[in-house]
Order: structure tokens, then C-alpha cells, then sequence
């Protein structure tokens, strides 16, 4: 039986007998060199218990939240911090091939001496959680369920995939995998909500979720788990491939837009859709973006009158096209091909984004546009470069997709490029923050955008 501590989502202090008392130094160190922790830029000043459960002796599934400093401005109320899901294993000594899960050693409170570690790459643990997930149920303010229609089979062996993502994923028996979201909001993650109800619809673009982890205290979702499709490879891999060998990539990008489509099809089936949307508002949230992005990356400045010429443009198109949900983060590297066919996966949208807004309706456009900036980006790893390899993939896309939709993504171009000037402004942001080698990428776009119909 499992044992549990919770608490509402709102940190508060802790004992020294309590276990956050040997935790909470270590976590401050090591949360903010994890791949998927998002407040990289600021300290992080506090780690606060928002629940406990052990799983099982030595196992802790555990939701913090990590409080950062941040120059505060007056009024300003908004949290200052996220909520993460850790597993936690501790042990008197760590075997070997653990060693790189290490978290560290306890020097107060309860678990002093021992060593801490990352228990999601413990095969036993992976384990231990497929297990519970065969067999629905609750501990604590955990709830384990999972459609009964399709069966589980018990010890598919584990393995955590160690690809750099803003989740971790543990693959079993290249049978299934499960997402565990590290960073959790309150509501239901569209990565959950969005693939049950495409495959209610009938939709076999996206594996269908069959098994899933939430907790309870208040409503969220931890873990998602779908079939795995064995020899999969992702759009980005292929993409790659093809320009390193010199081949053409159009027949997959053609059948790439043929795949989005039907899924934007779908889900505009399977969800409210809204015929009337203004872009207006829309292109005015576009400026103000580009503002704030030139005001932190200044090589954007001289661009700025070029790029607004976009928004200006759409937003005087007046009433728009129909809205809908989209999958909110489409790109060569959120889409896998087996058995040459095309899956779409993670509609989690952008995590940093506030879950009400990655939920709402927005412009198919914009998934279209993030996809075309994802093949400009693939022809941009070679040296020397070729645009046309890019601009032919971006063809058979819209072509594909048109073929799909009923509609081509081109006959509004008005549209295609305020979204795409979006997406390349966000880009720009991005770069000159974390991978600055790569800001001529979406520089060299944002040129583009600038001077076309300007
Ligand atoms: N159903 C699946 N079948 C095979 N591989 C998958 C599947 N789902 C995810 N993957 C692999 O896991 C990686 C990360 O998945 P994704 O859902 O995009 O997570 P993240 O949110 O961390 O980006 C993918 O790029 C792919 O390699
Ligand atoms: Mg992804």
C-alpha cells in the first residue's frame, strides 16, 4: 500500500524531520541543470513539497515546486515559479550504471547519508510504473487509469529513451511509451486530451493514448502512455538524411501535408471550431511580440517596419478564416514515419505557454507556417547551402496539405506570411538566448519576410 503526503499546489514550509529536509538543497542544485527545466535563466531560491508518495520502499513520486528570484515589478503577482514531477530513488549506495542519475548525497533530515537519484532511469521503477498502470487505481492524490479495451501485456522491459527533450520518455518492450510531463499545470494536458479524442474520431495519424497518470489534488496530468511504433524515425532525422545524401524530399513532404491536413481535419471534428474569427487581435498580439522581441534581440531593429508590414496586412483582412484547435508546436522533429507512413505526436504545444492558451482555437495556419520554417531550418545544417531544397519541400507541403484540405496554405499568402514572420521572430528570440550559432537561421528568414510585399 502506498504511502502519501499531500498537499493543496501552494508550497509551504517543512520540519526537519520531514524528507524535504534532506531534499530540498540537493533539488536546488540539480533542477536547474535538467534539460527540461524551464527557468534556467534565474536562481532558483526555494524548492517547495507539493506532494509525496511512495510507490514503493526507496521509491518516491514527488511534485515540487521551484521558486525562482526574478526583479519583481510593483503589482506584480503572477507566480514566480513552476511545479515539476520528479521520481526519486534513494539508496544506500548506487550501482554503477546509475551512476549518471545521480542527484546526491543527503547531508540532513531523515535521509541523511543516503544517495539520492533519478529514478526514472531505474529499470525497476519503469518498471513499477507500467505495472501500476496495468492495474488502475489510486495512491494518494495519484490516480493510475486506462482503457480497458486494450491489453497490457505485464514485464515489457524498460528503457528511457536519452534523447534531449522537454520530457522524459521510458519505452517498454518497443511495445509502448510513456510521456512523464516534468513541468505540470493544473487542467488537462493537451498531449492526453488531444490523441483520445482524435482516435474517438477514428484518426490513425496519432497513436491513441491507452493508459495515463494523473493527480488528483487539483486535476493534472503526469503521464501519458501510447503504442510505440517500432522503427519509427522522426521528420528531422529524414530530413537530414535526405539532404546529406543529396536526395530529393518532396514525395515525403508532399504526404507530410496530406498527413497534417487529415489531423487538422480531424480535430476540427473533434472539437468547437469558430467560422468568425477577427485577425485583428490576432496580428496585433503578432506586433507587440515582434516588439518586445526587438527590444532583447537588437540585430532584429532594422527588420522591424518590413516585419510589421505583415501583421498590418493580415490584420486588415478584416474577419478571418475558421479557427480551431491546431496542434500548437508543428515541426519536422514532432513527426514520425513507419512503415511510409506519417504519425503526428507531442500536441502538447509550447510548454511555456499557459495551458488555457495552447487549449484555445487558433489559424491551421499556424501549424502549416511551423512546419514550413522547420524545412528551411533542415536545409540550413548543410554547408553550402540550398534554399531550393527547402523551397521545394515547402511546395509539396502546401501542395500535399491543399490536397488534404481542399484548401492551399498559398492561396492566402497574406496569411502565410504574418504567421511564418511569428514564428521567425519567436525563432530569433530563441536562438539569441540559447543556441546563438544558430541565429543566422532565422535571421536569414526574417530577411526574407522583411522585404516580401513590403
Ligand atoms: N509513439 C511513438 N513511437 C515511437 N517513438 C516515439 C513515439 N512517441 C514519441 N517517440 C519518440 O520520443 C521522442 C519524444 O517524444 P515527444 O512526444 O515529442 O516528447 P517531448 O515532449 O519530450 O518532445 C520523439 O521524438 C520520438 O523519437
Ligand atoms: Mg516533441
Amino acid at each position: 500500500m502506498a504511502k502519501t503526503e499531500t498537499v493543496s499546489l501552494r508550497p509551504r514550509g517543512l520540519d526537519s524531520i520531514h524528507p524535504m529536509a534532506s531534499l530540498s538543497g540537493l533539488l536546488r542544485e540539480w533542477l536547474p541543470r535538467q534539460r527540461w527545466f524551464a527557468g534556467k535563466d534565474r536562481p532558483v531560491t526555494d524548492v517547495t513539497l507539493l506532494s509525496m508518495t511512495e510507490l514503493y520502499p526507496g521509491c518516491l513520486h514527488v511534485l515540487v515546486h521551484a521558486e525562482h528570484a526574478r526583479p519583481r515589478t510593483p503589482g506584480d503577482t503572477s507566480p514566480s515559479g513552476d511545479c515539476y514531477q520528479l521520481l526519486l530513488g534513494v539508496r544506500e549506495h548506487l550501482p554503477p550504471r546509475l551512476a549518471g542519475a545521480f542527484i546526491g548525497r543527503a547531508e540532513d533530515g531523515p535521509l541523511a547519508g543516503l544517495a539520492v537519484y533519478d529514478a526514472f532511469h531505474d529499470p525497476r521503477s519503469a518498471a513499477l510504473l507500467l505495472e501500476r498502470l496495468r492495474h488502475p487505481g489510486t495512491a494518494g492524490p495519484l490516480a493510475f487509469e486506462r482503457d480497458p479495451s486494450v491489453p497490457l501485456p505485464a514485464a515489457l522491459a524498460p528503457r528511457l529513451l536519452d534523447a534531449e527533450q522537454s520530457n522524459s520518455s521510458i519505452v517498454y518492450g518497443d511495445a509502448f511509451i510513456l510521456k512523464v510531463f516534468r513541468r505540470i499545470q493544473p487542467g488537462v494536458n493537451p498531449d492526453l486530451e488531444v490523441p483520445s479524442a482524435l482516435a474517438r474520431q477514428g484518426c490513425a495519424r496519432v497513436p491513441a493514448p491507452v493508459a495515463w497518470i494523473r493527480t488528483t489534488r487539483p486535476d493534472a496530468t503526469l503521464g501519458v502512455l501510447q503504442p510505440f511504433l517500432p522503427g519509427a524515425s522522426d521528420g528531422w532525422t529524414l530530413a537530414l538524411r535526405a539532404l546529406a545524401e543529396g536526395r530529393d524530399f518532396t514525395a515525403e513532404s508532399y504526404e507530410l501535408g496530406q498527413a497534417t491536413a487529415e489531423v487538422h481535419l480531424a480535430l476540427a471534428t473533434s472539437f468547437p471550431t469558430d467560422p468568425r474569427s477577427e485577425n485583428g487581435p490576432v496580428a496585433a498580439a503578432m506586433a507587440e511580440r515582434l516588439t518586445a522581441a526587438a527590444h532583447c534581440v537588437p540585430a532584429l531593429q532594422p527588420y522591424v517596419p518590413g516585419l510589421r508590414t505583415a501583421f498590418d496586412t493580415f490584420g486588415a483582412c478584416g474577419a478571418g478564416r475558421t479557427v480551431q484547435r491546431i496542434h500548437g508546436d508543428l515541426h519536422l522533429g514532432q513527426v514520425l514515419r513507419a512503415d511510409r507512413e506519417w504519425f503526428v505526436i507531442d500536441f502538447e504545444g509550447e510548454p511555456s505557454r499557459p495551458l488555457a492558451e495552447r487549449r484555445s482555437v487558433q489559424s491551421p495556419v499556424r501549424d502549416v507556417a511551423g512546419m514550413l520554417r522547420s524545412f528551411d531550418y533542415a536545409a540550413r545544417t548543410r554547408q553550402p547551402w540550398h534554399p531550393e531544397w527547402a523551397d521545394r519541400c515547402r511546395d509539396a507541403y502546401c501542395a500535399g496539405y491543399a490536397d488534404g484540405a481542399g484548401s492551399d496554405p498559398r492561396a492566402e499568402p497574406q496569411l502565410l506570411r504574418a504567421y511564418e514572420t511569428d514564428r521567425a521572430v519567436y525563432e530569433v528570440v530563441y536562438e539569441a538566448r540559447h543556441r546563438p550559432d544558430w541565429l543566422p537561421v532565422p535571421m536569414a528568414a526574417i530577411r526574407r519576410l522583411a522585404t516580401r510585399g513590403g
